[in-house]
């Protein structure tokens, strides 16, 4: 196998997924197709507490800074250990902060008390996922409801835990921003976001939609959802397929995972820089095809599989890492980079920190997540 030189510092910031098991049916989610059936294999997977065991040991994550506790597919409260998981990593990683993404809509009122202890650190953070109020947060987080949510946020507050409020952003909530905010600010959260969506792009044809359907189980179309006015993403001004295409073919890369030294695994175990390769790594989607390539012929997905390979190895010893750094040099002419790391790493104005409103007040501050 050719080693990689991808990592050149040790890793300071792990992205994990528990688990990719919810108990919503967010339409943007990837882990359904628009909200209506499963996508194949999903939805049955906790990360390991043997393989976990591992992580806290190794050597590659001893100089970790951050834990993310969040993934792509599924809600981090749904693995039945995550209470031990943060227990643990607090005592074997004391050094680094925790940041937890949920939509808290489980678990008892005793339960976020407790888990109150584990944030009270300056930059430990549970970000919860709170899209307004009544219907209009129902519509978005289909089979939740913001009072239970609310419910157990002020509970975790009053065991002394420090947390966010996120407000993802659409045409049928966003007049319920200010009401929002201010609430955020009365029940004691540290601060409050508003996420514009980036997900009214397609990957599979580069182009914005300006109207997203909503399926239900039998994938009958039961509603649809719009973009915020007010909270717009810069990517909405790429209408065709060609100006995306021409715009993000021409930028250069600045790989995020890279830079910041941080990894992201899979609830499966899969190994990835990020959680935006990460899942093009584990999905079959023809938005994923070019990632794919790179991948097959670089060692496949079970190149990146822990369990039968220690992290150590991945890191350093995988060929995957290694054609992908390579592929962002486009000077050939040939495109072979993923678009994935175009969109999100390309030097534009339509990356990563677009999504978030800048900070105003310490009452406003952009927050990292899964899948954009
Ligand atoms: C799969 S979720 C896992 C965490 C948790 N279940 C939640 O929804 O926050 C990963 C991330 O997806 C993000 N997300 C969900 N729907 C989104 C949307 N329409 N646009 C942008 N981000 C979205 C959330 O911010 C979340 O942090
Ligand atoms: S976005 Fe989060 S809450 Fe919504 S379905 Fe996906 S994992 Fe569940
Ligand atoms: S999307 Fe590509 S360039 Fe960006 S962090 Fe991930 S691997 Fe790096």
């Amino acid at each position: 196998m050719t080693g990689s030189s991808f990592y050149s510092q040790p890793i300071v910031e792990l992205h994990l997924e528990p688990t990719d098991k919810c108990n919503a049916r967010c339409p943007m989610c990837a882990r359904r197709k628009q909200g209506g059936p499963l996508v194949d294999g999903v939805g049955q997977t906790d990360f390991s507490m043997q393989v976990y065991g591992a992580l806290l040991v190794s050597p590659a994550l001893s100089e970790l800074q951050t834990l993310r506790l969040c993934g792509n597919l599924g809600d981090p409260i749904l693995h039945p250990k995550l209470d031990k998981m943060i227990e643990l990593a607090k005592s074997h990683w004391p050094e680094a902060s925790i940041k937890l993404n949920t939509n808290g809509s489980i678990k008892s009122l005793d339960w976020w008390f407790d888990l109150g202890r584990f944030f009270q650190g300056k930059h430990d953070l549970v970000q919860f996922a709170l899209d307004g109020f009544g219907e209009e947060f129902s519509r978005y987080r289909r089979g939740l409801s913001s009072d239970e949510v609310l419910k157990r946020a002020e509970s975790f507050i009053r065991g002394g835990g420090r947390c966010q409020w996120v407000f993802h952003a659409f045409a049928h909530n966003e007049h319920q921003i200010a009401q929002a905010k201010k609430m955020s600010k009365h029940l004691g959260f540290e601060s409050f976001v508003v996420k514009k969506t980036k997900r009214f792009f397609r990957s599979a044809t580069s182009s914005w939609q300006s109207r997203f359907e909503v399926l239900d189980e039998s994938g009958q179309v039961v509603d649809s959802l719009e973009p915020a006015k007010a909270a717009k993403h810069p990517l909405a001004v790429l209408e065709s397929a060609q100006s995306a295409k021409e715009i993000l073919s021409g930028c250069s890369i600045t790989c995020r995972a890279k830079t910041r030294s941080s990894i992201y695994i899979s609830a499966k175990g899969v190994v990835a820089p990020c959680c935006w390769v990460g899942g093009q790594v584990e999905s079959d989607s023809s938005g994923a095809l070019d990632l794919q390539e790179i991948l097959k012929s670089h060692g496949g997905q079970k190149s990146l599989q822990l369990g039968s390979s220690q992290i150590e190895d991945i890191l350093h010893g995988s060929e995957f890492l290694g054609a992908l750094e390579s592929s962002w040099d486009d000077s050939s002419g040939i495109h072979k980079r993923p678009r994935v790391c175009e969109r999100i790493c390309g030097q534009h104005e339509f990356g990563f920190r677009q999504q978030f409103e800048e900070p105003k007040s310490s009452h406003s501050a952009p927050a990292q997540s899964g899948l954009v």
